[in-house]
């Protein structure tokens, strides 16, 4: 964690005696009287102001120095001194010596800007005056240079592009002002949106007045926001609201147990996914930032509000939601919201009594200090303006359901059937909601109300390196556990999960002590987590096992609370609850469990009795160590956690019979508690039994085996170790079984069930390459389907550890799911084993492509590739390319919807002219124009083996197929042409009928949607019958 530093000594030595200045202070009257001037006030109170900048945040510290630009207080060079500092409190104390050098009236105008920027109560400790702030240039004099405009605008402008920061840059882009390099630059995950905004303002003034010129229009184009004024009572509320949440999410709750760390301090932008079925490609992926959740893309249904966030655990869905507050409360996104309610699940399941729509806001939010009713028929008057938020909707109790229906916002019901109602937009309709969920507590009824889906894919490769930076302010330690993390696979892969990464950024020393081969699994590192914890808590040098054995007792507490809150679908814990399971505070201050925090006045009181897991998986981890150590779990346990959950009535969540019969006390008695597990086991939430169960395998994997063994003293864990590889063994078999034969002469395909993924990563965590064989030997298909499947690198790397055991090579279907540049490292010991790899539409750029050809090169097998709707460019196809020369096994080639532009498609041509092997290409939907399509024309002319090219959806013209005449007639392997959706007119028709007079080879040229009356196509067809429309 970085320390800031505090004020240094110096900034109390004034120009002033300090104690009398003090003693003017405190008397309103001599202070009215001290007749200071702005530069004598802020060098009498340099301390102070530098305690309020230095505190404040990186974003009100850039808002002033936007003013101090804009009203010309700061030249370049001076902001970008500023700037610089390493500390918010260095950077203050240099602002403040900047301002002072430049006379009275800048003092002034800087206090102008503070008073602007700062809540009143905030700068309450200060002697301030009133200054008028600088006098409005006339606009018809005001300068016409649009890049001096920028300057001037600055703090206008940054608010403007907030968010809006992409689509400028595909402008200024298209026109030509801004390199590809450029746009990726600006939009480094490492900035804010605010950051993004500045550094796209600033380069845009670098580039003169044109492009500056297009952003100004853009921005007068583009209405703002608009909201009616509110009253004093709203507004209260709203100040009320607003400093509630910023303070509730400012910091990340689960580094509360061992450090506080603000939410600024560390949050890296997640891969957001969106789906745009409206595309006409089809079934097209984009990439959104948290900003553009609202926007138009992915709208799968306009009557309904709810924008769903799915991702699987820990992969960022809450501090998603806590970035979002935090933009709201501090006005730097989300400002078209009046108010924002946000609520976790989690504790929603607590509230006891009926509520009404009312008391859920007021008294589980925010209370409005006056006039309630007044802001409460604001609130059900202006439904637009508000948002709610709705986190980790998977933790419910109760599954979700529409039969009980319930609109009216004063009468009470249960919480649930409050939210339930406020989902189907019963209550509260037109309103924003947002919602946080792990895939599989979502149903095909909740989806009926769903407006949108928005996947959330955790961290890029960049942002994996964002974060590490962030976490380590020394740069030679991020370097450090960077260039570890790089060079060690199977941790790189876990590290694009953000919990993952952040346990890994904490443990680094003894993860680099283990060496990276050791780490290798989910479980490996959950158990440095907890070696880290024990670490600092004993604050000893013993050995890690010595530590471990230490505290047994402890472990065993919170492994007892985490299991029974585990079957009974319970995550936070009351002080009864920790009594029961014997929790102590010394167990408490080992930094597993943190406060439960929460709005709710009614639990305010109670606010310091209720404890939560640091994260869910931890308290799944502990969970799995009871299992694996305690002498009270039997077969029927471990059966229970295993048993497949594929068919069965209840899919994740709890009935309330269950509930009821089977209070969270009961679990306490000691009466038969292996059947009443079972029975609760068979009903609590999937997917956090899962995790479990993953974990379970992994500490009775024969590298943990000893070290549980010294836990529990017993050697029962081979029984359990022989049970556990017999389920899954036998779990994988039924999936085979389950496998349709397959018809005459196609291919036996297999569809995998969710399950089967769980399967492979839990043999994974065993590493037991003799189960690993096992598991595949009896696979008999030819094409194994994993599509929509939540695969990313985690699960890469255990698909290769099991699929790498193949006997008989296979096509594998990956597409839809997020592999990414790193899943294709984890996929690579596997790919030996493929006859094909499909990986569309999984954000793989061109350093993924180019590890996925450097290895595709030595497999003889691999005869299609398909890396369709990915973010390739031409230097992605250009490593292909130079893949295909020297290649002569792959047959087919799948590019469509990437960005390999002319400078890739010529690459690519250049290469087929000698090439024996590639059947089909497609460059569907790559900005291939006239250089492009002419190399690839004119490669016709050399191919002797191409026999179907697919060119649909570029900017092919006329001219551009004048080339193909001389191609095509020169070849004599081509069969298939497909050229629809480009700007072909009727002469580009007439040189296609020529071509083919001397071509017998081609069966059909596709050119539908192109530039053509029905009567040019008619006349076409008649000319020649192998053109298809
Ligand atoms: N965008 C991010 N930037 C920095 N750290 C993050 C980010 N997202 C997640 N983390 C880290 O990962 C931890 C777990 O994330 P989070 O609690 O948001 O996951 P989740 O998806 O809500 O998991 P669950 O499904 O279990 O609720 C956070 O506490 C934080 O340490
Ligand atoms: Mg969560």
């Amino acid at each position: 964690m970085t320390l800031l530093p505090m004020p240094a000594e110096e900034d109390f030595v004034t120009h002033f005696p300090l104690k009398s200045y003090l003693a003017t202070l405190k008397n309103p009257n001599v202070r009215a009287a001290s007749g200071m001037s702005a530069d004598q006030l802020l060098q009498a109170q340099r301390y102070q102001f530098v305690t309020i900048l230095g505190r404040s945040s990186v974003e009100n510290f850039e808002t002033i120095l936007d003013h101090l630009l804009a009203w010309d207080l700061l030249n370049w060079e001076e902001y970008e001194t500023v700037k610089l500092s390493r500390h918010l409190f260095s950077s203050s104390r240099n602002l403040l010596d900047v301002i002072i050098c430049k006379g009275t009236r800048a003092c002034e105008l800087f206090i102008v800007v503070l008073k602007n920027i700062f809540h009143s109560s905030q700068l309450s400790g200060l002697l301030l005056m009133n200054y008028n702030p600088p006098e409005e240039t006339d606009k018809s004099t005001a300068t016409s240079l649009a890049s001096q405009t920028l300057q001037k605008r600055r703090p206008d402008l940054v608010r403007k592009l907030h968010g809006r920061t992409a689509a400028v840059l595909a402008l200024l882009h298209g026109c030509g002002h801004f390199s590809k390099y450029e746009c990726d630059e600006i939009q480094l995950p490492i900035y804010t949106p605010s950051q993004q905004a500045r550094k796209l303002l600033d380069l845009t003034k670098g580039k003169g007045d044109d492009a500056a010129h297009v952003l100004l229009e853009y921005i007068e184009s583009e209405p703002g926001p608009i909201k009616l004024v509110l009253d004093n009572a709203c507004i209260k509320y709203q100040e009320k609201l607003s400093s509630t949440l910023a303070a509730q999410s400012r910091f990340l709750t689960n580094y509360a147990g061992t450090e506080n760390m603000c939410l600024e301090d560390v949050y890296v932008n997640c891969i957001l996914e969106i789906t745009n079925t409206t595309s006409e490609s089809g079934c097209l992926r984009s990439l959104i930032g948290l900003e553009d959740i609202f926007g138009p893309d992915g709208v799968l249904n306009k009557d309904a509000d709810v924008v769903l966030i799915i991702g699987e655990a820990g992969s960022g869905k809450s501090t998603s939601l806590q970035q979002m507050q935090q933009l709201w409360a501090t006005k730097q996104a989300f400002q078209e919201f009046t108010f924002v309610f946000a609520f976790s699940c989690r504790r929603l399941n607590f509230i006891d009594t009926e509520v009404s729509l009312r008391m859920l806001l007021f008294e589980h939010c925010c209370w409005p200090d006056d006039h309630q009713d007044e802001v409460f028929q604001y609130i059900l008057d202006h439904p637009e303006e508000i948002m709610f938020m709705l986190d980790g909707f998977d933790e419910l109790k109760f599954q979700f359901t529409d039969e009980e229906r319930h609109c009216s916002p004063t009468k009470p019901t249960t919480a649930l059937n409050l939210i339930f109602n406020l989902l189907q937009g019963n209550l509260m309709k037109s309103t924003k909601k947002v919602m946080t969920s792990r895939p599989s507590a979502v149903t095909a009824m909740l989806r009926k109300y769903l407006q949108k889906e928005i996947t959330l894919k955790g961290f890029s490769r960049e942002g994996i390196e964002a974060f590490i930076k962030k976490c380590h302010s020394n740069t030679s330690n991020a370097e450090h556990i960077l260039y570890f993390v790089e060079a060690n696979s199977a941790v790189h892969g876990l590290c694009h999960v953000p919990f993952f990464c952040w346990i890994v950024s904490n443990c680094h020393e003894q993860l680099m002590q283990n060496s990276g081969d050791f780490t290798q699994t989910m479980t490996d590192i959950y158990l440095l987590i907890l070696d880290h914890f024990l670490l600092h808590f004993t604050h000893n040098s013993q050995g890690v096992n010595e530590i471990l054995q230490s505290q047994i007792a402890t472990i065993l507490h919170l492994s007892k609370l985490a299991m029974d809150g585990l079957i009974s679908c319970n995550y936070v814990f009351s002080a009864a609850h920790l009594q029961e399971a014997q929790i102590s505070k010394e167990d408490i201050s080992l930094g597993f469990l943190v406060h439960s925090h929460s709005f709710s006045r009614a639990w305010t009181a109670n606010k310091n009795k209720n404890y939560e897991f640091l994260h869910i998986t931890i308290q799944c981890f502990f969970a799995a160590l009871y299992i694996t150590i305690s002498d009270n779990v039997g077969e029927s346990t471990l059966y229970s956690l295993f048993k497949s959950r594929e068919k069965g009535t209840s899919s994740c969540m709890m009935s309330a019979a269950c509930i009821e019969s089977f209070p969270f006390s009961c679990l306490q008695s000691n009466v038969e508690p292996e059947r009443r597990r079972k029975t609760m086991l068979q009903e609590a939430e999937k997917s956090n039994l899962q995790i479990t169960a993953n974990f379970v395998s992994g500490l009775l994997s024969g590298r943990h085996r000893n070290l549980i063994q010294k836990f529990s003293g017993i050697p029962k864990q081979s029984k359990k170790y022989k049970l556990v590889k017999n389920y899954l063994a036998k779990g994988i078999e039924k999936h085979f079984l389950s496998i349709p034969p397959a018809v005459g002469e196609e291919k036996k395909s297999m569809h995998a069930l969710p399950e089967f993924v769980w399967w492979i990563k839990c043999i994974y965590e065993m590493q037991d390459n003799d189960l690993a064989k096992q598991a595949v030997s009896n696979l008999e298909v030819d094409h194994l389907k994993l599509t929509y499947c939540g695969i990313g690198p985690v699960e890469c790397t255990a698909l290769a550890y099991v699929l790498k055991h193949l006997k008989n090579p296979m096509g594998l279907q990956l597409d839809y799911n997020s592999v990414g540049d790193i899943g294709i490292e984890q996929l690579l010991p596997c790919l030996i084993n493929c006859q094909s790899i499909y990986l569309r539409a999984n954000n793989i750029s061109d350093r993924g492509a180019s590890k996925l050809v450097d290895q595709a090169l030595g497999c003889c097998n691999l005869q299609k590739i398909a890396l369709g709707n990915n973010h390739l460019t031409a230097a992605g196809a250009k490593i292909l390319a130079e893949g295909l020369k020297q290649n002569n096994s792959i047959q087919f080639l799948g590019l469509w919807g990437n960005k390999v532009g002319d400078a890739g498609a010529s690459a690519i041509a250049a290469a087929l002219e000698n090439n024996t092997s590639l059947l089909w290409l497609s460059l569907v939907g790559n900005n291939i124009g006239s250089e492009g399509a002419r190399a690839l024309a004119l490669m016709l002319k050399k191919n002797t083996i191409l026999e179907e090219l697919c060119l649909q959806e570029n900017n092919l013209i006329d001219e551009d197929i004048e080339h193909f005449i001389e191609g095509l007639q020169n070849n004599s392997s081509l069969k298939v042409l497909k050229l629809s959706n480009n700007k072909i007119t009727k002469k580009g028709m007439e040189f296609i009928v020529t071509a083919l007079k001397h071509n017998t080879t081609i069966t059909s040229i596709w050119l539908g949607r192109n530039q053509m009356t029905a009567m040019e196509i008619e006349e076409m067809t008649r000319a020649e019958r192998r053109l298809t429309f």
